[in-house]
């Protein structure tokens, strides 16, 4: 890589204490600590000195930190990206020998346990039963059906993704289903995506009809709260409908994950609703060309939908199986602007997360939304669940070796001005 070199900065001389060491907590810690996915630690100068190497490559190549959307396509208030002087910083520091330098008081040693908000959790709904990981090295879906019912309904104004073993977990995410009628005990705790369950799964699609709210979390991932007056209404009675992601592991190990709700009297002014677009929500039949991929082909796929009155989108969850390569969203609005909202240039399975806009995002009514995604179902495609490629097939089921096209979106009805209002948010803490 080439960069401009500045006098004074060269003849600095680049020091764990005063240089890498606020990179790597800001930027790798959050993951690579005791008790997360990330294979080993990166917190102490020990840590991240003998592997100085491996992290200027990885950084160089931009691997880590992981980040998966096109950032001259949009921005995001969560964007976990390292600026080039930083990454610059870390080869020059690992090609003089990582000099350690002066301590430099006051820098955080000790990460948050428990929540990433400013206060406690007022409740936490979790799994009512442990889940149970074969040590057999092999990756597993679960959804699991965490039913709750409250004495009325409450307004949210955060929620977070909490679990007893989070080294296990490569992604979770949940939606929350309002299902005043229905019989939320009946049935099973959980189905497993990743055998033949598809006669069980029949049983959560009547859930998945009243989708409340929809949140994901990946490593790293801290919690999801809002700007003043906006929240969300959990309502009284209801399921958590959570997929996790478990990484394969070499030792049997237990699991209980669930979410975290922190409420507010304050009545939310204005209220965030979830739409899922594609398999399995609005729209799903009319994905063009129709939705099958045969053996040996990389194909296409359009969805196109209309904005029915001026919103305001707070985030967007793109979401593919594993043969998709490139997913891109951006809407055309009725004077024929285009906003862009998403792209990713090369899909990963293991990647994938709900991407914030750095402020509130306007579509006005009438804009078109174009969802466009495209799967490569060759041989040639390393991340191929079948060999051979076989035909691949979806009815809107979330089996992890079919596949799905899915665009899922938090939104409010826009209100003036609402494009100054940064998602960022202060209450909560790395
Ligand atoms: C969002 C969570 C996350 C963040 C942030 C993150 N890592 Fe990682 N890292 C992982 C996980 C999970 C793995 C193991 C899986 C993999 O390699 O894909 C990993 C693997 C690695 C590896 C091994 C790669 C290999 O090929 O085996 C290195 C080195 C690494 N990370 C360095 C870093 C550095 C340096 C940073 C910060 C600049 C960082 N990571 C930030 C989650 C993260």
């Amino acid at each position: 890589m080439f960069l401009w070199r500045i006098q004074g900065a060269s003849a600095q001389k680049i020091t764990w204490n005063q240089h890498i060491a606020p990179i790597i907590h800001a930027n790798c810690t959050p993951c690579h600590k005791k008790g997360d996915a990330a294979p080993f630690e990166l917190v102490t100068y020990d840590d991240v000195a003998k592997r100085a190497t491996f992290i200027k490559q990885v950084t160089q190549s931009r691997y880590m930190p992981p980040w998966k959307a096109d950032s001259h396509y949009a921005s995001f208030a969560n964007e976990r990206r390292l600026k080039d002087e930083e990454i610059a910083m870390i080869a020059e520091w690992a090609d003089n020998k990582m000099p350690k330098g002066k301590e430099v008081a006051g820098q955080p040693e000790h990460f948050l346990e428990g929540t990433h908000y400013h206060r406690k959790p007022d409740t936490v709904l979790q799994m009512p039963r442990a889940f149970h990981i074969k040590g057999d090295n092999k990756e597993r879906f679960i959804v699991y059906k965490i039913p709750y019912e409250m004495a009325q309904d409450m307004n949210v104004e955060a929620i977070e993704f909490v679990s007893n073993n989070r080294k296990v977990i490569h992604h979770a995410n949940y939606e929350i289903d309002a299902v005043p009628d229905l019989d939320i005990y009946a049935g099973t705790d959980y189905i497993n995506l990743t055998e033949d369950d598809r006669e069980k799964y029949i049983q959560y699609v009547p859930f998945r009809q009243h989708m409340i709210y929809y949140g994901g979390w990946i490593p790293g991932a801290t919690c999801e709260s809002y700007p003043k007056n906006i929240g969300w209404i959990l309502p009284k009675r209801g399921v958590i409908l959570l997929t996790l992601h478990y990484a394969p592991v070499g030792k049997d190990e237990d699991n209980i994950s669930g979410i975290q709700l922190f409420f507010t009297k304050t009545p939310v002014k204005r209220e965030i609703r979830a739409v899922s677009f594609g398999s399995g929500g609005v729209g799903q039949k009319d994905i063009d060309p129709y939705f099958y991929i045969p053996a040996d082909a990389v194909k296409t796929f359009r969805l196109k939908v209309t904005v029915p009155e001026d919103q305001s989108i707070m985030y967007v969850w793109p979401h593919m199986h594993y043969i998709g390569k490139t997913f891109k969203a951006f809407g055309v609005t009725p004077t024929g602007d285009t906003v862009k909202m998403v792209s990713v240039t090369d899909w990963s399975y293991n990647w994938q997360e709900v991407y914030w806009y750095s402020k509130l995002l306007k579509l006005p009514k009438g804009t078109v939304i174009h969802i466009e995604a495209t799967y490569d179902n060759t041989a040639a495609n390393p991340a191929n669940p079948s060999s051979p490629p076989r035909l691949i097939y979806s009815s809107g089921d979330m089996k992890s070796t079919d596949e799905m096209l899915t665009l899922v979106m938090l939104y409010l009805t826009y209100e003036k001005e609402d494009e100054t209002i940064s998602l960022k948010n202060e209450n909560i803490m790395k």
